[in-house]
């Protein structure tokens, strides 16, 4: 199953993401992402790398997602489904919880690939914004098309740490 899953991403696929990654279209830029084109391009590689190991029988959706470290390491997870749908983990989700494991917590930018380029789900951006709540959200679609946001644009007054007594 898996196995057919990720046979829907060939490797030229990601050569074309990678390709143009100077592309940019739609609603890019609003603000400053403060990376470099080449920070970014090795962003969006790393997720569309690990999305070529999304376990995603059910949905047949694969995404990665790779997050910048503060100090530049990145981390990269994919979405990982269940036969008990309700327990899917999504690939942003995956790659903070790799960071976190590995020591890294604070994030300036995340890139998410899927075939259609979506935004984090919900549950996502409230958990990108507990590391990193001023990161660039990098969102490509299989083509290599790419739009740039806030996590504050895509989260608007977010609740957070800051928010509970005593921090
Ligand atoms: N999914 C993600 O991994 N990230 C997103 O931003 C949107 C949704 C996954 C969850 C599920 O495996 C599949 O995509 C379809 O919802």
């Amino acid at each position: 199953m898996t196995k057919t899953a990720n046979r829907q991403i060939s490797k030229s696929a990601n050569r074309r993401i990678s390709e143009s990654a100077n592309q940019q279209i739609g609603a890019v830029g609003h603000q400053p992402s403060g990376l470099s084109e080449g920070q970014i391009a090795e962003l969006i590689a790393a997720a569309a790398a690990v999305r070529e190991r999304a376990y995603a029988p059910y949905s047949r959706f694969l995404v990665g997602a790779a997050l910048r470290a503060a100090d530049g390491t990145i981390f990269a997870g994919c979405n990982v489904e269940n036969a008990s749908y309700g327990l899917t983990i999504c690939a942003e989700r995956n790659a903070v919880v790799q960071a976190i494991a590995a020591g890294a917590r604070d994030f300036t930018a995340v890139a998410v690939v899927s075939e259609n380029g979506v935004t984090p789900c919900g549950a996502c951006r409230q958990v990108l914004v507990e590391f990193g709540p001023e990161m660039t959200v990098i969102v490509v679609d299989t083509r290599g098309r790419r739009r740039i946001y806030t996590l504050a644009e895509l989260l608007l007054d977010a609740f957070g740490p800051k928010h509970l007594p005593g921090d």
